[in-house]
């Protein structure tokens, strides 16, 4: 106990990473190593997210982006997909409870049109009830893909291109971040990503591209607060330059 308390205490409240995205990787052999059935494992995932964002926000986290469910995750079991996303709407829904409480503004990111209607009016819900929040934003990545992201974006600049609301000399770096699910937000400082795997799986391709990526072998069910006090203690250690000398 007195370790981890040290450890927080070693966090410089002037240089924390605004925003960390999460690839939150292992639920599934966190569960198989323990006999249980892999929804346990998503069960026990859900648990520790909580955890997690309550933390970062306590620290003052601006924004967290988690990988929920990715565009490739249909591919699994339908019983899985079921689950996850049964999941997913309770979280949701007990938001209002949870993570409100904590002040979260929550936002999905991802396409929407090929969730459930019921989860798609939680969404709404959700995003409205926290809304109002002023603490940390979590944005749940939901059905999302990073190309898919970036082939949307191009799309609706083409078309206000030719609609005329946009002008084509105007397209920049700064007016493209504005067509993606993370408009308004700043870049991912700290990507970090549990269960040995070293990748980045379509994750927020563009706002990965300055971010520090911190790996650890921890199945997401296991990994603690005192992890996450590493990982920034870590990413404030390093020397970001992007691109520069
Ligand atoms: C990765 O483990 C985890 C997922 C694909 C799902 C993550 C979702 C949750 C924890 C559900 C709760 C999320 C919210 C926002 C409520 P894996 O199944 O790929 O594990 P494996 O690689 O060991 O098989």
């Amino acid at each position: 106990m007195f370790g981890r308390k040290k450890r927080r205490s070693e966090i410089d409240p002037d240089r924390l990473p605004e925003h960390i995205g999460v690839i939150l990787d292992g639920n599934g052999r966190w569960a198989k190593k323990r006999g249980l059935p892999r929804s346990a494992g998503h069960s026990a995932g859900a648990d520790t997210l909580k955890k997690i964002v309550t933390e970062c926000n306590n620290i003052g986290i601006k924004y967290i982006t988690v990988y929920a469910f990715s565009t490739e995750n249909w591919k699994r079991p339908k019983d899985e997909v079921d689950f996850l996303m049964n999941l997913l709407l309770d979280y949701l829904r007990n938001a209002e409870k949870t993570l409100s409480g904590e002040n979260v503004v929550i936002k999905a990111i991802g396409s929407r049109k090929e969730l459930s209607a019921e989860i798609q009016e939680q969404i709404v819900k959700t995003e409205a009830f926290t809304a109002k929040n002023s603490g940390i934003v979590m944005n749940i990545a939901l059905n999302y893909g990073g190309r898919e992201e970036i082939v949307n974006a191009v799309r609706e600049i083409v078309s206000d291109v030719q609609s005329g609301k946009t002008d084509s000399d105007d397209i920049d770096e700064r007016l493209f971040s504005d067509y993606l699910y993370t408009k308004g937000q700043p870049d991912i400082d700290l990507l970090i990503r549990t269960s040995g795997e070293q990748r980045l799986s379509n994750f927020l391709l563009w706002q990965n591209s300055y971010s520090e990526l911190w790996f650890t072998d921890k199945l997401w069910p296991d990994f603690s607060v005192d992890d996450l006090h590493r990982a920034i203690i870590d990413f404030q250690s390093r020397s970001r330059r992007f691109g520069a000398v």
